[in-house]
């Protein structure tokens, strides 16, 4: 018989040790000595600090021996949130970062994307790239896939069986002037993202959920736009694109769309900014424009390895968090040479310094605020936070266990350390070797099950 809760629910595990996450209130919030009850279902049922084992296993009715108890220098932190990464880049990660925007994209990008009709190759790397984040830590990914309805699915369907959580979006172009082989028509577009949305979500995976692309606004037609703003509302579905991310990309959509008063108005009169919305980018938004996103409560994923690799632009989080927008962090590989979110914590502080640089007057963010944004932050961003992004119960057990000190490991501790120095010193020097166990909806899918 496996351990039961006083909730009714039956027990699967219970986590004893140091729980460090962030809460409205606080960036880092340090639980010590505190146990977490996980139910079959991945749900959190219980949270208790400051009591002795034995007490509390009486109290709610599970075997002290059931226990999974950390270690001296081990730590639970919340799963992170990828708020944007195009997992049809993935191959060429780390490389091809000497163009800009609009020409990187045409130069590398489109070339890549265009392969993924083949089934072979679009399996290959996407499992490559789930697996990839899943054992940086990323626990959701939201993901861009490719024009490609086939081998869109294939890739929630990677997802779903590793058990990676994510919203998978098949982009939608139908115009596209600098490589015209990689787009489709209007019509093509429209009936394909239908059939997507139908598809996946016929599917019924539980941590797989469709989210409506349009590339960015100099790729898609007015009608496009509408057709897609429509058929979000009408299937209250998320949204993401790409927004304000260089200057050269801004003064096109001025051009292209020259009845709208800002770039943030074209996705505002084509019905695609709501709660369910996510942005990257957003460098060059205009205070006006910030509003527009706090009012309709649309988000924006903050890529800074991708800002600065593509010379686009550096984006202030101090002033999009002073009018009180929701942002997350994103890693945008491959315009992002990173996969991993620690990596993108590190250089959303570098982008926050460089700004201090520029103007000593600007408030830098601190680590603590970082790392709310790449948990609590993307969940909100995502509008998942009624799910995950911290430890609540009734939200899932997305977690991710942490060796500060393992074997060979590239952190070490000299001292007597507290926790929050011990997060700092992951934040800013760990790998994927210190994340030893990766839980998603509390199963256990890191280390890999070699049949997944
Ligand atoms: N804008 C439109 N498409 C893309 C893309 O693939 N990557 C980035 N960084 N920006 C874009
Ligand atoms: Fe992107």
């Amino acid at each position: 018989m496996g351990p039961s809760s006083d909730t009714g629910t039956s027990l699967k595990s219970v986590f004893w040790g140091t729980f460090v996450h962030s809460t409205c209130n606080e960036a880092v919030q340090v639980l010590e000595d505190t146990a977490v009850g996980v139910d079959h279902e991945g749900k959190i049922v219980f949270i208790k600090t400051g009591e002795d084992v034995q007490r509390v296993s009486q109290e709610v009715g599970f075997n002290a021996a059931d226990v999974k108890q950390l270690g001296k220098h081990e730590f639970f932190m919340p799963g992170m949130v990828d708020a944007h990464i195009h997992a049809s880049q993935y191959s060429f990660t780390g490389t091809a970062l000497d163009l800009p925007l609009l020409e990187w994209l045409n130069t590398y990008t489109f070339p890549v994307e265009a392969q993924f009709e083949d089934p072979e190759f679009a399996k290959k790397i996407y499992s490559q790239v789930v697996r990839r984040t899943l054992r940086n830590g990323t626990t959701t990914a939201c993901y861009f896939a490719t024009i490609y309805t086939e081998t869109t699915l294939l890739l929630a369907e990677i997802a779903d069986r590793v058990g990676q959580r994510a919203l998978v979006g098949k982009v939608c172009m139908d115009r596209n002037d600098g490589a015209s082989y990689y787009k489709e028509s209007t019509e093509e577009s429209m009936r394909e993202t239908d059939k997507f949305i139908t598809q996946l979500l016929g599917k019924g995976y539980p941590l797989v959920s469709p989210i409506i692309t349009p590339r960015f606004a100099p790729s898609c037609t007015s009608p496009l736009l509408e057709f897609l703003g429509k058929t979000a509302k009408n299937n209250d579905i998320h949204v993401q694109s790409h927004i304000s991310e260089n200057r050269d990309e801004v003064n096109l959509v001025q051009q292209l769309f020259p009845d709208c008063k800002s770039y943030t108005d074209v996705y505002l009169k084509h019905g695609l900014l709501s709660r369910k919305t996510v942005m990257a980018h957003a460098c060059y938004l205009s205070d006006k424009e910030l509003e527009i996103f706090h009012k309709t409560g649309a988000s924006i994923a903050h890529c800074p390895n991708s800002n600065i690799s593509l010379c686009s632009g550096m984006l202030d989080v101090s002033r999009v968090m002073k009018h009180k927008v929701k942002i997350g962090l994103g890693t945008d590989v491959a315009g992002g040479y990173a996969p991993s979110m620690l990596d993108a914590i590190r250089r959303a502080i570098d982008t926050s310094k460089a700004l201090t640089i520029l103007d000593p007057k600007h408030q830098t963010l601190t680590f603590q605020e970082v790392f709310r944004l790449a948990t609590l932050g993307g969940s909100q961003a995502l509008s998942l936070d009624d799910q995950i992004g911290n430890f609540a119960v009734g939200k899932n057990f997305d977690a991710l266990l942490v060796n500060v000190s393992v074997p060979d490991g590239p952190i070490d501790i000299c001292n007597e350390e507290d926790p929050k120095v011990i997060l700092e010193k992951f934040l800013n020097l760990g790998d994927d070797r210190n994340i030893v166990e990766v839980y998603v909806a509390g199963r256990r899918v890191v280390p890999f099950d070699n049949t997944s």
